[in-house]
């Protein structure tokens, strides 16, 4: 087969990268910061692949990744090093897709036709997985794809025939990727190569579970970093004890729970993230250091989800001050994080600031309420069309208030 070398600008901070697309080996060259849809579409010409939002809500972008689907307006090229990725071209002469076409046309299951492309790949996922035509768990595997012009009954129509009448043809399921060996990365990555050497946690209990198997990196350097602050009506030094009592912060953080009987320095647990129909569950531990005469923190974790599929490193840093009234705090947060595996095509550093922002805000109400003597609030999921606008109008808002602030 013959390997398709990419003429590239020479460029200091452009990597190399190895990849299939469409069945064909690329050897090319990428900047960290170009995603796949701009490589795919840019420098390789596949322009099925359409770009909408670029924010991993419309769907237009989605491609697969080793047989899965993927947002390739959210995974970065580099990461995709070693994986397989077949866009809409590379898929002209498959069978599912080349029934999911005839059924589109005959459904009307498109106008003006931006959505398809990625609507066709995630359409084909689900005749591949679903055991059979069920409308409504093809609305919910169809929901992160964004159609503006057909009102998606003929979508939904087409993709329930081709279920059909492939179940009644005798076709089972298949699991997408099933005969592709896995490691850490986004989707069809390989990024088994790190360079840094991984330090299990000193002294700690022994673990059992996913927990087992995590390690926290030695100099851990964080791929993306952003920082926090919130303000407390309690004096800084009721605030600074209670972020030194581990049972108490994982209670006041929605989504945290504890699975091992924690230490000062040291704790075992679990966070529960979820968006909309986004939801993991990284277990994992962290070792916790404190500064009490700076009245800073240092928490330096690491976690898995449950299939091993995506993993995260993170520090946060913290620092408690004396607030702008007397007798309250503010808490300065820094924190720096690296989210490989599926889950990182939605650790765009906006959207996970954003979602950091909101979960800082909860914990802040629970930690207020917590010192003042009340039950913390049950912790509420987050609406990924809320998510979306705040990311849409955050930028506005932050130009408005320069724009007043510039006023003389
Ligand atoms: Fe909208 Fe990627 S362009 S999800
Ligand atoms: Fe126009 Fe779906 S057919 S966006």
């Amino acid at each position: 087969m013959a390997v398709l070398d990419t003429a590239v600008l020479a460029r200091d901070d452009r990597m190399p990268l190895a990849l299939t697309v469409n069945g064909r080996p690329v050897r090319i060259e990428a900047e960290p910061r170009t995603h796949l849809a701009d490589l795919l579409r840019d420098t390789l010409d596949l322009t099925g692949t359409h770009l909408g939002c670029e924010h991993g809500v419309c769907g237009a972008c989605t491609v697969l990744l080793d047989g899965e689907p993927a947002r390739a307006c959210l995974t970065f090229a580099g990461a995709c090093e070693g994986a397989a990725v077949t866009t809409i071209e590379g898929l002209d002469d498959d069978v599912i897709a080349t029934e999911l076409r005839a059924a589109f046309n005959r459904e009307h299951a498109l106008q003006c036709g931006y959505c398809t492309p990625g609507m066709l790949i995630a359409a084909r996922d689900l005749v591949l997985r679903l055991p059979e035509a069920d409308e409504r768990r093809i609305r919910v595997g169809l929901a992160g794809n964004l159609c503006r012009c057909t009102g998606y009954a003929g979508i939904v129509r087409a993709v329930r025939a081709v279920i059909a009448e492939r179940r009644a043809r005798g076709i089972p399921t298949r699991t997408p990727g099933a005969d592709v060996p896995r490691g850490l990365g986004p989707v069809g990555a390989r990024t088994g190569t790190a360079t840094v050497a991984p330090t299990p946690l000193p002294a700690a209990a022994p673990a059992e579970g996913p927990a087992a198997t995590i390690v926290i990196a030695k100099d851990f350097r964080p791929a993306h970093t952003f920082a926090q602050s919130f303000d407390v009506a309690h004096p800084p030094d009721a605030v600074f004890a209670l972020l030194g009592d581990v049972e108490a912060v994982a209670a006041c953080l929605p989504g945290a729970v504890l699975t091992g009987s924690p230490r000062p320095d040291a704790v075992e647990g679990a966070l529960r993230v979820r968006i909309g129909p986004i939801a993991a569950r990284f277990a994992g531990r962290a070792r916790i250091e404190h500064d009490a005469p700076a009245r800073a923190g240092r928490i330096l974790g690491a976690g898995g989800d449950a299939g091993g599929r995506s993993a995260t490193e993170g520090e946060i840093r913290y620092r408690v001050e004396a607030g702008e009234r007397a007798g309250t705090a503010r808490v300065v947060l820094s924190v720096g994080y690296t989210l490989k595996g599926p889950l990182a095509q939605f650790g765009r550093p906006g959207l996970v600031r954003d979602l950091a922002g909101r979960l800082t805000a909860e914990f802040a109400r629970n930690l207020e309420a917590r010192l003042s003597g009340v039950a913390p609030a049950a912790p509420a999921d987050l609406h990924p069309i809320r998510l979306m606008l705040g990311l849409l109008l955050d930028p506005l808002r932050r130009r408005l208030a320069a724009w007043r602030a510039s006023r003389p």
